[in-house]
């Protein structure tokens, strides 16, 4: 194999999702720890309050105790070279997490073992079965008092429509938990209450083993053998190819915190994932192992760093390997450039780099001529990757700043953020007026917008929320003005920033009633429009 050939094989990219607080941060840290990227637990996230800067960059992350944008980090473990994607752990945000999984070869799902599939988050759960790719659950907090097992994995089967294949088993819960049974190796992993050891103690155990008893006790090894026998014979058998698409859910138990069952996830979860995906695109597959290099936006942010006023544009690497040195071909803008400031970054620390491979994340220096989507390729090459999908907004908000003299900003930081894609902007023809209307996917998206305009743009604003939930657009051409259509008193006519008419309306109900009303008007989907 060429040394081109196994730096491709040997990456692994993936996405970590969870509701917040069921342990992200903390198995993303021990997973750096086990790679040597950081020396010692709590560099990720420092104590309560004082969240390190590491993954949060926004400050309302830090207000809210909530990750609001998605980071990435690389780091190296056995051979393999790590990217982990960071996702925002809240629903509202799930259009960001369906963004950031298009870039993941993979997902790993971290759940609280006490509270299970936990309703707030089941839209971003469901976000990452979409895609089809892998995904890994890691039932956290076993050191815990937790749920049933059965009962867990029978939620996740539920709620997600995928199956599971428990890797592990738990052993008891809380003050009870003695450690997992894992079903590969037929071994016992220890608990110990140690939150700086590295590795657990294990024993090969043969479940008829006599000594079971003495380890475990009668009850506790009953239960064991017990479990086992259900598990064996009720659930899915293990089948890679069925992991190796989305349909199949490999679900290990382990306490984060006290970095138990880390590594041994870790290990399994790099054996059994795969090396950078094929993606999609106007000429058919690309291949991670083509000779020429491509790569797609996935992410746009503003004004990471305050200092500097930059913007970022985030490059999922599809094929082939990126020099630094070497011109590429933007195929939307047209143009061949060289991309500027090419850096890896971990979360707040970046670094700039010479060169990168197929499966790596690169953040590129954006002077405004990047968006979401859009591919980079090497010069010659002229395909597009497949478009991500935008999620319809289904919370309008009419926003004006409240000194009439601070319009310029405004519009400059609103159009900004739009860009990014977190927000979806629109403007009320024929009246010449200040307003924006403002849609968001989730409502929590509204407090960032203001919360950036004051931050970023100096712009303080007066926010209504509006009563609409549903967007179409009006196909075009159609020759009309308002006065011509006849629209009830729940449904408004607005207009996007590049003069495409829309209508929004307040319920389901009135898009019918329109519709009957004007039959020259043809509606379509949001999400029908590229
Ligand atoms: P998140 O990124 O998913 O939001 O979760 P995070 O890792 O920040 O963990 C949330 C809380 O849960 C933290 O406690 C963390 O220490 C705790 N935690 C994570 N994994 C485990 C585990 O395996 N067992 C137990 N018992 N607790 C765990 P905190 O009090 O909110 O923060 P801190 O003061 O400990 O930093």
């Amino acid at each position: 194999m060429s040394q081109f050939e196994s730096e491709i094989k040997r990456r692994r990219t993936f996405a970590i999702i969870s509701h917040p607080d069921a342990g992200k941060t903390t198995l993303t840290e021990k997973f750096l720890l086990y790679g040597g990227a950081i020396a010692q637990a709590g560099q990720v996230k420092g104590k309560k309050n004082t969240r390190a800067a590491v993954s949060d960059w926004m400050e309302i992350e830090k207000q809210r105790g909530i990750s609001v944008t998605s980071s990435v980090l690389q780091f190296q473990y056995g051979g393999f070279c790590i990217n982990i994607l960071d996702t925002p752990g809240h629903q509202d945000f799930s259009e960001d997490t369906y963004r950031t999984l298009m870039a993941a070869d993979s997902a790993v799902m971290v759940i609280d073992g006490a509270k299970g599939v936990e309703a707030q988050t089941r839209k971003l759960f469901k976000v990452c079965v979409m895609r089809d790719i892998p995904i890994f659950t890691f039932i956290n907090k076993m050191d815990r008092e937790a749920r049933d097992p059965f009962a867990l994995c029978e939620e996740i089967e539920k709620e997600l429509g995928i199956d599971t294949y428990p890797v592990n088993w738990p052993i008891g819960s809380g003050k009870d938990f003695l450690g997992v049974y894992d079903r590969n190796k037929q071994e016992i992993l220890h608990f110990s209450s140690n939150t700086n050891a590295k590795k657990s103690g294990t024993t090969q155990i043969d479940l008829d083993d006599p000594v079971l008893t003495d380890m475990l006790g009668q009850a506790r090894r009953d239960q064991l053998i017990e479990d086992i026998a259900l598990l064996d014979g009720a659930s899915c058998d293990f089948d890679l190819n069925r992991v190796r698409h989305g349909k199949l859910s490999p679900v290990f138990f382990g306490s984060a915190l006290t970095t138990f069952g880390v590594e041994p996830f870790l290990e399994d979860f790099l054996r059994m994932t795969t090396s950078p995906l094929p993606r999609h695109s106007s000429e058919g597959e690309i291949d991670a192992m083509e000779d020429f290099f491509s790569a797609f936006v996935f992410k746009i942010q503003a004004n990471m760093n305050k200092a500097h006023r930059d913007r970022i544009a985030f490059l999922r690497v599809c094929s082939g390997r990126f020099d630094a040195e070497k011109e590429v071909y933007h195929v939307q803008g047209k143009k061949k450039l060289r991309l500027s400031r090419p850096q890896q970054l971990m979360a707040a620390e970046r670094e700039i780099i010479e060169e990168a491979y197929a499966g790596d994340i690169i953040g590129v220096f954006d002077p405004g001529i990047f968006s979401i989507g859009d591919t980079l390729c090497s010069p010659g090459k002229k395909f597009r990757f497949d478009p991500i999908p935008t999620f319809a907004p289904e919370h309008f908000a009419r926003v004006r700043p409240v000194d009439t003299m601070k319009r310029k900003q405004f519009l400059k930081g609103a159009e900004q953020i739009a860009l990014e894609g977190a927000i979806q902007i629109f403007k009320l023809p024929y009246t010449g007026m200040e307003e924006v209307i403002v849609g968001v996917v989730g409502t929590l998206q509204f407090d960032v917008f203001q919360y950036r305009l004051r931050n970023e743009y100096n712009v303080e604003i007066r926010m209504d929320t509006l009563p609409y939930e549903y967007l179409r657009w009006i196909k075009e051409p159609v020759e009309f003005h308002e006065t011509d259509l006849v629209l009830g008193n729940d449904t408004k006519l607005v207009e996007d920033y590049k003069g495409n008419k829309l209508l929004l309306f307040s319920s389901f109900w009135s898009i019918k009633w329109v519709s009957d009303h004007n039959p020259q008007l043809v509606l379509t989907e949001f999400n029908e429009r590229s």
